[in-house]
């Protein structure tokens, strides 16, 4: 896709979302001052995304994404107030089954140049992006066949096939949003707070995250990750980065399969043992998990 097919795909999905957008903030039956600032900033990005006619620079993307990262913030936290709106915070609507689609990059694939030479974007992002996009979808539509026949017999090796695609894509996804060459070079406020308080200093997580990217064993990733349970930032290495987790998803039930769990009383009936957890699993908690990890949403890919 040339990029002002991605570009002006990405104006159009802008500019549906900042619609839907105006007409939720329009139903609220309160409206306070961040309401109509809110309002004013659709209005002014719709202006903007109205504007272009002929040809879109890499810069206009890289300004519309500002827009829409502060009216996302802006209006999310408005939404999240207003109880009349809670069951309508799906500001996106999510993916179905194996519809997942490759994202337009934020800047052209020279943007990144001399630090990452254009070639390697545009095969990144055009051939290995892609192909985990595809590797996805086929692992989901594969599941869902294995659910409607009860044919599971394959079942181990789509979930592989879904955590390593998904991982992918969803890593690649993060990846290409969070450079830009006329990026914001440190962090302030309260993520550089938490960054000290966490790690010592600033150039102390600098200097752990380098060292924990140089050393991955073999092909994977350094990962600056928000643990919602212990409140604090940790760095982490995720070595090819499939080991059947999906990065950028949240647990909300598990069961645990280590012998440990279940070796004293089953031995090696380990089918038995999941077959009788079912009966004392408490859906209350599974449902608060989802209540709140589906608060947060990303844009969906
Ligand atoms: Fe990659």
């Amino acid at each position: 896709m040339s990029n002002q097919l991605s570009y002006k795909q990405y104006i159009q999905e802008v500019t549906l979302w900042a619609e839907q957008l105006e007409t939720l903030l329009g139903e609220m039956r309160t409206e306070d001052n961040e309401a109509k600032k809110s309002k004013n900033e659709i209005s002014d990005l719709l202006n903007l995304l109205n504007s272009f006619e002929n040809e879109i620079q890499y810069e206009d993307i890289v300004s519309i994404k500002e827009k829409v990262d502060i009216l996302y913030q802006d209006s999310s936290s408005i939404l999240q107030t207003n109880r009349q709106t809670d069951e309508r915070l799906n500001l996106y609507n999510g993916i179905k089954i194996g519809e997942h689609k490759l994202p337009p990059l934020p800047y052209s694939y020279d943007a990144l140049e001399p630090y990452i030479a254009s070639e390697i974007m545009e095969l990144h992002h055009k051939k290995h992006h892609q192909s985990y996009v595809d590797g996805l979808n086929k692992a989901e539509r594969m599941m869902e066949k294995a659910r409607q026949t009860g044919e599971f017999d394959l079942i181990k090796h789509w979930e592989r096939e879904a955590a390593f695609h998904g991982s992918g894509h969803y890593l690649h996804t993060i990846f290409w949003n969070v450079m830009n060459p006329r990026g914001k070079k440190i962090p302030t406020g309260k993520l550089l707070n938490k960054i000290t308080e966490d790690f010592g200093s600033f150039d102390a997580f600098k200097q752990h995250f380098t060292e924990a990217a140089k050393k991955v064993e073999g092909v994977g990733w350094a990962i600056l990750v928000w643990s919602t349970r212990s409140h604090k930032l940790e760095i982490l290495q995720s070595e090819r980065h499939q080991m059947l987790t999906q990065w950028d998803t949240i647990p909300l039930l598990v069961l645990d399969v280590w012998e440990h769990a279940y070796y004293l009383q089953y031995k090696n009936e380990r089918a038995d043992y999941v077959q009788n957890w079912w009966n004392i699993v408490d859906w209350n908690e599974v449902e608060n998990r989802f209540k709140e990890a589906s608060k947060l949403q990303w844009k969906p890919f």
